[in-house]
């Protein structure tokens, strides 16, 4: 199978962006965008998400008890591209609150999800990530959409 054909099926896949974020013990807040984000089960609450192998933050994230997930709304394309740079994901004061497990949590998101760190598998080239929701904030906005590459709103 060619690779980039493989690429270019998965971004067909419409989905939302969302920002995965932790408070490390050391490193402080940190945030990162992600697209990886499934729902998996109703009772118990879980969702999932993948982390890459070779991402600076993958101990963090795989070993934290708690973390969030910030699904973007449609105005948030900026924070995709600004936490998707690599030595970027210091979460910055001026774009989250604290949530219910210290997690940064976005001002303004879509929804926000308090998890705790359910399992973690391995999946190739990542490590998949399931989450037990906690708690959420659910605001009635539009989500960012993300398709081909690009970023879109839902109309
Ligand atoms: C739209 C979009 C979706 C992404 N989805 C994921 C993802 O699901 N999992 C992941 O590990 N990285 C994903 N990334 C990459 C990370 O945001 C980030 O660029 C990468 O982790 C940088 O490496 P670092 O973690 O070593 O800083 C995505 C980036 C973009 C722009």
């Amino acid at each position: 199978m060619d690779l980039s054909q493989f690429r270019q099926a998965l971004g067909s896949f419409a989905t939302g962006i969302c920002l995965v974020t932790v408070t490390d013990e050391t490193l402080g807040p940190l945030a990162m965008t992600v697209n990886s984000f499934s729902s998996v089960s109703l009772e118990p609450a879980l969702v999932l998400w993948s982390i890459q192998d070779t991402s600076d933050h993958l101990q963090t994230y795989t070993e934290c008890p708690h973390f969030g997930i910030s699904i973007l709304s449609e105005e948030q394309a900026a924070l995709s591209s600004h936490y998707a740079q690599r030595g970027g994901h210091a979460a910055l004061e001026e774009h989250f609150i604290v949530g219910p497990s210290g997690e940064p949590q976005l001002i303004d998101a879509h929804v926000h999800f308090t998890c705790a760190t359910h399992a973690t598998y391995p999946g190739g080239d990542h490590q998949i990530i399931l989450g037990e929701v906690l708690d959420m904030t659910l605001r009635d906005a539009s989500p960012l959409i993300f398709y081909g590459g690009g970023y879109r709103g839902l109309s």
